[in-house]
């Protein structure tokens, strides 16, 4: 099994020799806010963001060791101290491993849809994963979200929406700055309609702070289908 990795500030440790919650102000020391990109890819949109931002803070998570090693190597080579990059599969650091109620911004894009029944419970964004991406934003936060399977997009739409804390926009069009990551670009490229959503958390009251709809499970024992 691959090693859980964090790169910050040009070192790279085992999550195992870090302490729980991850200490993210001591591995990106400072104070300006956070951002948290899930399945980064090759990494066009924490890197761009933590070179244009560098008084905000980025953090990285992706699960592919060679696309993590590539930006990790752009990283260090830029010199970006504002940036924590992390090799290991988000749901199970969401549970584990990340601090939550820190970020100002979620960033998911492009997420692998797994549209068959079968295959759903893989998604990083589902009724089963909802509450621990939304529990990293702080309120007031907001969840970035996009992708190119409209239906999927739809389905996330109508789940941030039915959250009481939640309030969805559809961004029409592209983003200001234009495609905010790799695949984006592609498809932007190829004509192909993009779903783009942004949600921010209100403050809300506790019983308002998980989703009526979340589910338990992606963590435990995989579902017999009958
Ligand atoms: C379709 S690609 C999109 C990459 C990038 N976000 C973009 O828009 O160009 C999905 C990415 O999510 C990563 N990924 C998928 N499941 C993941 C998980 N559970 N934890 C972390 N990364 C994951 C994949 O390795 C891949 O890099």
């Amino acid at each position: 099994m691959q090693p859980t990795l964090v790169w910050a500030g040009g070192r790279e440790v085992d999550l195992r020799q870090l302490q729980l919650p991850l200490p993210i102000d001591d591995l990106a020391p400072g104070d300006g806010a956070w951002e948290v990109e899930l399945g980064f890819g090759k990494g066009r949109y924490v890197l761009r963001r933590a070179r244009e931002a560098r008084g905000e803070r980025l953090l990285g998570v992706e699960i592919a060791a060679p696309y993590y090693r590539l930006a990790r190597d752009r990283a260090a080579r830029r010199g970006l101290h504002n940036l924590v990059l992390v090799r290991g599969e988000a749901v199970y650091l969401m549970a584990t491993s990340l601090p939550t109620t820190f970020a100002d911004a979620v960033h998911v894009y492009f997420p692998d849809p797994w549209p068959k029944d079968r295959h759903r419970k893989r998604r990083l964004f589902d009724s089963e994963t909802v509450d621990l991406v939304l529990g990293l934003l702080r309120p007031g936060g907001e969840l970035c979200f996009a992708t190119d399977f409209l239906e999927y997009g739809e389905f996330v739409g109508s789940l941030l929406a039915a959250h009481p804390a939640m309030e969805v926009e559809v961004v029409e069009g592209a983003w200001p700055e234009g495609p905010r990551t790799n695949y984006e670009a592609k498809f932007v490229a190829a004509g192909r309609p993009v779903v783009r959503l942004v949600a921010t958390r209100r403050s809300a009251p506790a019983a308002d702070l998980l989703h009526p709809a979340g589910r338990p499970g992606v963590l435990s024992a995989p579902r017999v289908e009958r």
